[in-house]
């Protein structure tokens, strides 16, 4: 028998995931060779035939092990697109999710034309920056803070505010919410751990045992975050900011009624692809 081809090395790798229960086992299979072997997915259908040498093979089978260990395909490519940008992930960082653009998407449509001007952004709970980096790349004359209680996170969110390009207009920092920040913000954003705590078990492997807990959930009813938040803000909002949370599936309406009662209005949610309330947003007094 001859030693492995790409196409051999993606069958095994695509069994393997499939008998580990993971969902897409080929595409991951797929992702994995094409990472080590620098090539796309036409390359590997047109290159299936090709050898490859013993040291990439290893290199596969070890990567191949981590995903049916269920490690999540981020942090064994150490990358994730999120708003056509490349970032670095790692498990001190939240992968980042597509529902998290539908924020990203609301904010740009409330903001308008002001996305052209100087104004500034807060981010808070910044993971890997993912929220911050879009939001700034959209708005050129924009500057912002990220800010992470992780300071592993928060080392991450430079790397990727550097590699963006953006790290001229964004300063991350370590800590609790806004504590410590002596400035105003004319758009707040946040996308906090909501999980309840009942939930937790119920993740996804992938999630539950290798995304940060702190990044996951704030422990029960998972609403703690909001509240902390929505309590500490008024001294870093600019007269008539705007606040605009990601949440959970249905949290809309409580995260809605905690908005209204710090005095924020008027409130408007917005669905994300799958019809689910995932973003709620309001605006402080004038
Ligand atoms: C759900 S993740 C979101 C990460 C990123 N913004 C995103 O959307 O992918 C929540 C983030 O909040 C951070 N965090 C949790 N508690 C915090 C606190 N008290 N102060 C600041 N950040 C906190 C976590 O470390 C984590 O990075």
């Amino acid at each position: 028998m001859g030693g492995p081809t790409v196409k051999s090395l993606v069958n095994e790798a695509a069994t393997r995931l499939r008998m580990a229960g993971v969902e897409g086992p080929r595409r991951d299979a797929e992702l994995i060779v094409g990472h080590v072997l620098g090539l796309d997915r036409a390359a590997i259908l047109a290159h299936g035939d090709d050898p490859v040498a013993e040291a990439p093979a290893a290199r596969i089978d070890a990567m191949a092990a981590e995903r049916a260990a269920r490690r999540p395909m981020a942090q064994i490519l150490g990358r994730r697109e999120f708003w056509s940008l490349n970032f670095k992930v790692t498990e001190a960082t939240l992968d980042p999710r597509p529902d998290t653009e539908t924020l990203v998407e609301e904010v740009l449509s409330v903001i308008g034309l002001r996305r052209w001007k100087a104004f500034r952004l807060l981010d808070l709970g910044t993971g890997t920056g993912c929220i911050l980096a879009a939001l700034l790349t959209e708005c050129p004359a924009a500057t912002g803070v990220g800010v992470d209680r992780s300071a592993a996170a928060a080392a991450v969110a430079r790397e990727n505010m550097q590699a963006l390009g953006l790290a001229p207009r964004a300063r991350i920092q370590e800590g609790d919410w806004s504590d410590g920040l002596h400035e105003r913000f004319d758009v707040i954003v946040s996308n906090p751990p909501y999980i309840p705590e009942a939930d937790m078990a119920r993740l996804a492997p992938e999630v539950r045992l290798f995304e940060p807990r702190t990044a996951l959930t704030p422990g029960g009813d998972g609403l703690g975050a909001y509240r902390t938040i929505l309590d500490r803000l008024p001294p870093v909002a600019a007269p008539g900011a705007i606040v605009a949370f990601e949440v959970g599936i249905g949290q809309a309406a409580a995260v809605a009624e905690l908005m209204e009662a710090a005095g924020l209005g008027p409130v408007t949610t917005r669905r994300d692809l799958a019809g689910i309330e995932r973003v709620v947003l309001g605006r402080f007094p004038q």
